[in-house]
């Protein structure tokens, strides 16, 4: 086939919502379902990559020849990922890691009180800016969702963690971002102007956001 431009590259995809563990039957997590990450995963593995999914659970179907490895929590994508990240040519960053976790896990489930619980929380590793400031070979596209000041938060993740693109999601928009079958984003990279991918299926904007990486990388190596 002509179009197999990632023939035999290392691309690690993560999916999914992590969780977070407060005790032996409860944890925090997110609205992801997987969906957009799933859909990188397809996309890269019909280019010819050699996929490795790294992702929270979900209620999706592996894709057919996609390596999976299943984590729970920030911590474990973290480990999975560094233990790939070196050999990889390209990284896409589709989960929604949990910000913070319970500062302790309890060994058993804890009781109902009669006065107000509280809850501490510290912070995770920001897996994104540590494979960053690793880079060396890796294309590193990062997601950034937000539900206000889209653009300048997203801009402020590309500076800050030095990634090769930020894709923008909306996630406060009604048919894009967390769950929803179809998504809408913008493609931020440094000294290009942003790029909107108009609302289509998660499986399109994947493939959309496959081919404009490889023609930055493309742009890249010339230089
Ligand atoms: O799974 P779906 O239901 O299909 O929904 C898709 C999606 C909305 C989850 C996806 O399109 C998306 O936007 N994923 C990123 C969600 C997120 O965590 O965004 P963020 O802005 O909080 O994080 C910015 C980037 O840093 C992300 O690439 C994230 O993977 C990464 N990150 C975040 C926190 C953290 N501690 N470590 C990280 O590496």
């Amino acid at each position: 086939a002509t179009d197999l431009q990632l023939h035999g590259q290392s691309v690690l995809v993560t999916a999914g919502g992590t969780r977070e563990r407060l005790d032996p039957v409860r944890y925090l997590t997110n609205d992801s379902s997987g969906k957009m990450g799933y859909a990188l995963a397809t996309a890269a593995r019909d280019l010819g990559a050699q996929v490795t999914l790294i992702s929270a659970p979900t209620m999706l179907t592996v894709p057919a020849g996609v390596a999976y490895v299943g984590v729970d929590s920030a911590e474990a994508m973290r480990t999975a990922l560094l233990a790939r990240y070196q050999t990889a040519q390209m990284v896409i960053m589709a989960a929604a890691v949990a910000d913070f976790r319970p500062v302790t896990v309890a060994d058993n489930k804890i009781k109902k009180t009669t006065a107000d619980y509280t809850l501490t929380l510290t912070k995770n590793p920001d897996i994104l800016a540590e494979l960053g400031q690793q880079k060396h070979q890796q294309f590193l596209i990062g997601f950034a969702a937000e539900t206000q000041h889209l653009l300048t938060y997203a801009q402020k993740k590309l500076a800050s963690k030095r990634v090769d693109m930020i894709v923008a999601n909306d996630v406060a928009s009604a048919h894009a971002g967390f769950n929803h079958d179809t998504n809408e984003v913008t493609i931020l990279q440094p000294n290009v102007e942003p790029q909107t991918l108009p609302l289509a299926s998660k499986q399109v904007i994947a493939q959309q956001i496959l081919q404009i990486a490889l023609a930055t990388r493309r742009n890249q190596q010339q230089k």
